[in-house]
């Protein structure tokens, strides 16, 4: 037997409803705050990677799909979404359309080869957005925002949301020469990734998973204490707008994003749940002012989010809170004898065509099994049809739920199963 890959899930379908309940929500709050859905490849040049989320990154040196093509080209499976839209603004030349900030969203597959524990798998599906060609503290907020009403309209309550800033490149450049002086004198207590990260990336000591407890890590420089004054003052109305929407947050000046081209805002929404698991975040993003460029593109800024589907389904997992199935068909066809069953094939042909769902058995089961699977599709409507029914050429309509028998002709049928459905 062959066996799904590690980290990777099949969703079966008795749980694909539950998916598309959350995607169709998620485009319907799009459609309130105008973003509008792209859709780019699952594959991408390995350099959009390298060059956009950053050589120094976990993500780019262990986590990625990478291979090379029949042509020689390196190629690599998305590990997330950011880079691939961003590449395909600067190709597509967005920066021209007239209505800026370009308000984009996304949801599809992404990979990540990481260890798998409970909500971290190697295939997973990210939804995010991306607002770019705007440098506005007011569309920092709009995203943040739309996140906290993505959630809470799921029902959502035990959340957290984080934010801090991480400043622009010059601050960061003199908030990193803090910590590397900071870090050098104990960085041989540190294992192996921060050692070469205090050179390469010193911001992202301070999330290491195996380190994060240090008490290095602990009292560490604040990036908030390094940023220069333009950046001091985007916090500050960051921060004051949420405060004015009544939006809840937490400062951590400790949360640095794992992905190399944020600057400014960065944010994540976390979930307090008991039985969440060990993985608490939900969601994460954050401004990027300079990958645009970094990608040869136009000197526009922009900021977004992602978070995974898997993720918020383990939440609302976590908080009790279940995805009613609504699903149905109008009818049911029961058939008994060769003549019915045959008759049956083009009635249910013709009622589908004209929009009724309906079912049928093809098993060759008794009449009573026929009425069990019925009941099993959820049917509002079951008929017999026999050679009695053929030959009067009209048929009674059981209504399943309220057991109310109507006789109905076979040329109203159409028209009576369209006005009850
Ligand atoms: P990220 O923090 O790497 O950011 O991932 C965002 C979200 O994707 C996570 O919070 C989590 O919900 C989900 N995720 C990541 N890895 C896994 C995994 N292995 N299994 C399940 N879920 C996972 C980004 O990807 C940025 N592109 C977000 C962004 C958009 N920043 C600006 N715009």
């Amino acid at each position: 037997m062959i066996n799904i890959p590690r980290g990777t899930q099949d969703i079966l379908p008795k749980d694909t409803y539950k998916w598309q309940f959350i995607e169709n929500k998620l485009h319907e709050l799009m459609k309130l705050y105008n973003y509008k859905e792209i859709r780019t490849p699952i594959f991408e040049s390995t350099e959009l990677f390298s060059r956009g989320v950053g050589d120094s990154t976990d993500v780019v040196q262990k986590e990625m799909y990478t291979f090379k093509d029949k042509g020689d080209r390196s190629i690599t499976l998305r590990p997330e979404g950011t880079a691939g839209v961003v590449r395909s603004f600067i190709e597509n030349k967005m920066q021209g359309d007239p209505n800026q900030p370009v308000k984009l969203y996304y949801n599809g597959p992404m990979f990540r080869y990481e260890r798998k524990q409970k909500g971290r798998y190697r295939q997973f599906v990210q939804f995010g957005v991306e607002a770019i060609g705007s440098e506005n503290p007011a569309i920092d907020v709009e995203i943040i925002s739309m996140l906290v009403h993505i959630y809470k309209s799921f029902g959502l309550k035990d959340l957290k949301l984080v934010i801090n800033s991480i400043g622009d490149a010059e601050s960061r450049a003199e908030y990193t020469k803090a910590l590397q002086t900071h870090f050098e004198p104990v960085i041989d207590t540190f294992c192996n990734d921060c050692q070469n990260r205090l050179y390469t990336n010193p911001m992202r000591i301070l999330d290491c998973k195996v380190d994060r407890d240090k008490e290095a890590v602990k009292n560490a420089p604040k990036i908030t204490d390094y940023l220069n004054d333009y950046s001091k003052q985007y916090f500050e109305e960051v921060k004051t707008l949420l405060d004015e929407l009544g939006i809840e947050y937490e400062i951590d000046t400790n949360l640095v994003r794992g992905l190399d081209y944020y600057t400014h805002t960065a944010f994540e929404v976390m979930s307090n749940a008991e039985g969440f698991g060990a993985i608490t975040t939900l969601c994460g993003g954050g401004r990027y002012n300079g990958l645009l460029e970094l990608l040869d593109g136009p000197k526009e800024t922009g900021i977004g989010f992602a978070l995974s589907i898997e993720r918020l389904l383990l939440a609302l997992e976590a908080e009790g809170i279940e995805i009613e199935q609504e699903e149905s068909i109008d009818l049911f066809i029961a058939t008994m004898g060769d003549q019915a069953e045959k008759y049956s094939i083009s009635l249910i042909n013709k009622l589908r065509h004209s929009g009724i769902s309906c079912d049928k058995d093809y098993l060759g089961r008794k009449l009573k099994g026929q009425m069990k699977q019925a009941d099993r599709l959820n049917a509002v409507h079951t008929i017999v049809l026999g050679d009695d029914e053929l030959q009067k050429e009209q048929v009674e309509v059981k209504n399943m739920k309220t057991g109310e028998n109507t006789t109905v002709s076979f040329k109203e049928l159409e028209q009576y199963l369209k006005e009850k459905s």
